[in-house]
């Protein structure tokens, strides 16, 4: 029987650099002659894209803040039972581009639902599937935005809605990864994306290199 595959999440602020860190990752661990799945939120299986679009249209103003969480959590219930839960069974890693610790830092926190909501919900969405390893990329709020709204000009980006949220909106998102980070230390990494890309991605490899071994 093969045994489980590892399940590394990558999580941080809007315009953090953690999509680019988890292609990397993903790259050096195929060199390495392991098999790698990749997957992001909210998105990844079909349904999940179209569950994406209704969630971060920018039109979509009245969206209340129980909707945009429990849209959050049917795109991961989708993916979970579809994608990631499959691909571990058959040994595989998994990179997933945000998990549960986004709803817990955006809905739980910067919108005020409460952790206890998120864990709830959680429960029922993923069925006890948590991440073995999470490496939050750490950015200064405005460095962020910044970064999101140039890629959002650049690529005519109309999946808008969450980046335009409020600045402290996006600094209690900043606060409550740290916050995560210092609560979980053993499962949570912080490592600072205010670094060249190739010295920040030294640093996630040498965060998932231990768990390689065993
Ligand atoms: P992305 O830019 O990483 O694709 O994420 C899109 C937005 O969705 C981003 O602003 C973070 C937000 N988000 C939540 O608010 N809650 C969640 O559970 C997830 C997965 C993302």
């Amino acid at each position: 029987m093969t045994s489980r595959g590892l399940f590394i999440t990558f999580e941080g602020p809007d315009g953090s650099g953690k999509s680019t860190q988890l292609r990397l990752l993903a790259a050096r661990l195929r060199d390495a002659g392991k098999e790698v799945f990749e997957t992001a939120e909210p998105g990844g299986t079909p349904i999940g894209m179209q569950i994406r679009r209704v969630l971060l249209d920018s039109q979509n103003r009245e969206m209340r803040p129980i909707t945009e969480l429990l849209l959050m959590f049917a795109c991961r219930a989708q993916n979970v039972d579809q994608w990631i839960l499959p691909a571990l069974a058959e040994g595989r890693m998994v990179l997933s581009d945000r998990f549960t610790d986004s709803t817990l830092v955006y809905q739980g926190v910067a919108r005020g639902l409460g952790a206890e909501l998120v864990y709830e919900v959680d429960r029922i969405a993923c069925r006890g599937l948590a991440p073995d390893l999470t490496l939050v990329i750490d950015i200064d709020t405005e460095t962020g935005l910044k970064r999101a709204q140039s890629r959002n000009a650049r690529t005519q980006e109309i999946e808008t809605r969450l980046d335009e949220q409020a600045i402290s909106f996006h600094r209690r998102v900043r606060r409550a990864y740290q916050q995560l980070a210092a609560d979980e230390p053993s499962r949570v990494k912080l490592i600072d994306g205010a670094r060249p890309v190739e010295i920040v991605a030294e640093e996630v490899w040498r965060a998932v290199e231990p768990l390689l071994l065993g």
